[in-house]
């Protein structure tokens, strides 16, 4: 190690080397252009090494040598999203006949462009259409041009610090490049693997004999969430950026295609195929290039996104629960395989649905096995007439389970009979029952079906809810079958040695061998962490706490909305449906919902004894002032007493507008626009077209 001076000539060629180093970099990744030789790559990268090893005192933090990944991390912290992370709504091509008309063909981006144009006045507007890359979303955040965290979406408002993950993936620069880049900047985008580093991976694993991964997603997925992220850098992970979130000190240009430029400029990948459309048919030319290109790209994409180009327009358009209004994803229809039942089980779901699912020969369908299919309700079977023994088409689309589409007829087996709908539930024996005016069939064990208990405690303990670090569904079952918690509360009872005991019983039951000195210690620790996961969930959040109790139409982000406008759960518990209905997007159903909940003494009692278990929420607080004044408008509009404009009307237009007078200047095309229907709009503005009207609506 050297700490005399560094001579000049060395600094010079530090400094040489890591602008070839980030140059090729950037030809590579950014540019698809590469001009340097692997091994000139490398004989710099090693020469760099040797250099700053002599002279520690030239390392900085974005030097091309420190993307080797550092010691395992024992968790990944937390990072809260200065701008939350959106999704994206659907839309799916129906398979419908060759010849149909686009518009019915494509008829949810036929409604899509429709509202856009509608809302912002325009026809045939540009949008910006890019490929749906599927990969994993993280955003990075650049502070002073210099990369200064990485993190992945997570619930989208709170995602898992993995800086030093994204640090050795050299598609993402460390710096910068070039100027005029605004002094934060949160680029979003998509980590991926292309299909030729994952090829080259599974054959580098085939050969150690190691096991493959499925997919290229599932491969970008498990690299970059590696808590060793020496193993990241050792993997070949690509980014393209797609968006961005806070940006301060100089303004992105009011396009979302030309700050995709910018962002290139800056020396950060984006996804060749973006292109700019025009209207509808601009839209869907772009799906179908893409879609015939599909095979020959270098990376996997399960469609394409379109978004409106213009921001102004994107702000008039805004955003609904989690995505924007101005954009949507255009699925490619989902991969489909045959394959042949070889059961019909029944499956009981939290709610006590009991949803028929075929159990198939195994298949391969988009690079994953499918061994089973849902066959969604006991209708959906009779319409396909599924019987065992049946060949039938099953289809994957993205992330959703798997499903039967339809039965090859040609193929029925002579002796296949006709399903039915068991009469009893398969796990607890008590009656299944019919819901009324549904398709769906439920068990009425409630309490005593195991299956439904399990179902609860799997949703409780889930990451999005109480997030109870090392309780697997495994677990959750013994706990269940072997009578150590009947509700939520009962988790909160048990101490360590209960779940030692637990884990025994349930190794014993699934054949597992017996322990060895080793693995009890293992088994020992395994409790201790245990018992602390769910001792750190004690303190919870209003919403989380809320959507866990897995009330039904109660779910993410309406649990949310409910934790903001309502603030405290005593609150919540006390409201009654007419309160619940001048929420935003709360409908009658969901608010029945919630007030029925908690008007089942069962339901109650489990409430009391988590919160007597030591649960308690760190959130409440007082409700939001909003409430009260759509509360007050909705209340208004009931006493003016207009015909025809009934309490729902009433309390949907303080729904959408904050006042009175916001109601009036907004008129009445805007009211049926945001969805007040037909009669009720012509009595109100018959109403609020006699000034002697609404002077006294003012004045009251
Ligand atoms: S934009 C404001 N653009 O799709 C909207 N997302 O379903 C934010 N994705 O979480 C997303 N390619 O992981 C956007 N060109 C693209 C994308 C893209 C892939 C993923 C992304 C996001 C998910 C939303």
């Amino acid at each position: 190690m050297n700490l005399s001076p560094v001579p000049r000539e060395v600094c010079r060629r530090v400094s040489d080397l890591r602008a070839c180093i980030e140059q090729a970099n950037y030809r590579y990744y950014v540019l698809d252009e590469p001009d340097l030789p692997d091994a000139d790559y490398d004989r710099m990268m090693r020469e760099l090494e040797a250099l700053e090893a002599d002279y520690p005192t030239l390392v900085t933090p974005d030097s091309p040598t420190r993307r080797v990944g550092a010691a395992p991390a024992c968790g990944f912290g937390k990072v809260r999203h200065a701008l939350p992370m959106l999704s994206l709504d659907n839309a799916f091509a129906q398979p419908l006949s060759q010849d149909a008309d686009d518009s019915v063909r494509f008829a949810e981006v036929f409604h899509f462009v429709q509202r856009i144009e509608e809302a912002i006045k325009q026809h045939d507007p540009l949008f910006s259409v890019e490929p749906k890359l599927d990969g994993l979303a993280v955003s990075l955040r650049y502070e002073q041009g210099r990369l200064v965290c990485g993190a992945t979406r997570g619930d989208g408002e709170m995602g898992e610090d993995v800086t030093a993950n994204v640090r050795t993936i050299r598609a993402i620069p460390l710096r910068l490049r070039g100027h005029g880049w605004p002094q934060v900047l949160e680029v979003r985008g998509e980590v991926i693997m292309l299909r030729r580093d994952f090829e080259a991976l599974n054959e580098h694993a085939r050969r150690q004999g190691e096991k493959t991964m499925a997919n290229p997603r599932n491969a970008a997925a498990g690299s970059l969430r590696q808590l060793d992220s020496r193993i990241t850098a050792h993997r070949r992970l690509s980014f393209f950026a797609y968006a961005v979130g806070v940006v301060e000190g100089t303004e992105l240009p009011d396009s979302q295609f030309a700050s995709l430029q910018c962002l290139c400029r800056w020396g950060l990948p984006i996804a060749p195929d973006i292109a700019t459309a025009r209207g509808f048919a601009g839209l869907i030319a772009y799906f179908r290039d893409i879609a015939a290109g599909r095979d020959t790209l270098p990376y996997d994409i399960d469609g394409v996104v379109y978004k409106l180009d213009d921001r102004a327009g994107q702000r008039i358009l805004g955003f609904v629960a989690r995505a924007p209004r101005w954009a949507i994803a255009h699925k490619f229809p989902a991969q489909e395989e045959s394959t042949t039942v070889t059961a019909i089980n029944i499956q009981i779901g939290r709610t006590g649905v009991a949803t028929p699912v075929a159990q198939l020969v195994p298949v391969q369908v988009a690079g994953v096995t499918v061994g089973k299919a849902s066959l969604h309700n006991a209708d959906q079977v009779m319409r396909l007439d599924v019987r065992v023994g049946d060949s039938v088409i099953v289809r994957r689309a993205g992330d959703v389970i798997p499903e039967v589409v339809r039965v090859i007829s040609g193929r029925r087996l002579a002796n296949a009979r006709p399903w039915q709908m068991p009469e009893l539930c398969p796990v607890c024996h008590s009656k299944l029952m019919r819901e009324e005016g549904t398709a769906a069939w439920r068990c009425s064990g409630e309490l005593i079906c195991a299956a439904q208990r399990k179902e609860t405690l799997i949703h409780f303990a889930s990451r999005r809810a109480m997030n109870i670090d090392g309780l697997g569904e495994r677990f959750i079952e013994a706990l269940v079958d072997f009578g150590y918690v009947h509700t939520p509360a009962d988790l909160y009872k048990l101490d360590l040695h209960d779940f030692l005991e637990m884990k025994r019983r349930a190794d014993a039951r699934d054949g597992t061998m017996p322990e060895t000195a080793k693995q009890g210690k293992a088994a020992a620790r395994w409790a201790h962490n245990l018992l602390a996961g769910i001792k750190a969930s004690r303190p919870t959040g209003l919403a989380n706490f809320l959507f866990a109790l897995g009330i039904a139409h109660v779910g993410q982000s309406t649990a949310k909305m409910l934790a903001k406008w309502v603030g405290s759960l005593a609150r919540l518990r006390a409201m009654p449906v007419l309160l619940l209905r001048v929420l935003p997007d709360i409908g009658s159903e969901v608010a029945v919902s919630i007030v029925t909940f908690f008007a089942q003494k069962g339901n109650c009692q489990v409430v009391d004894e988590l919160l007597a278990a030591g649960v308690h929420l760190n959130d409440e607080g007082p409700p939001e002032p909003a409430w009260r004044q759509r509360l007050s408008l909705a209340v208004l509009l009931r006493m003016a007493d207009i015909t025809g404009l009934g309490p729902r009307n009433s309390a949907l237009l303080a729904q959408l507008f904050p006042t009175l007078d916001a109601i009036v200047d907004a008129g009445a095309a805007t009211w049926s626009r945001a969805g007040v229907p037909a009669k009720a709009v012509h009595a109100l503005e018959t109403f609020l077209a006699d000034p002697v009207m609404l002077a006294q609506l003012r004045t009251a």
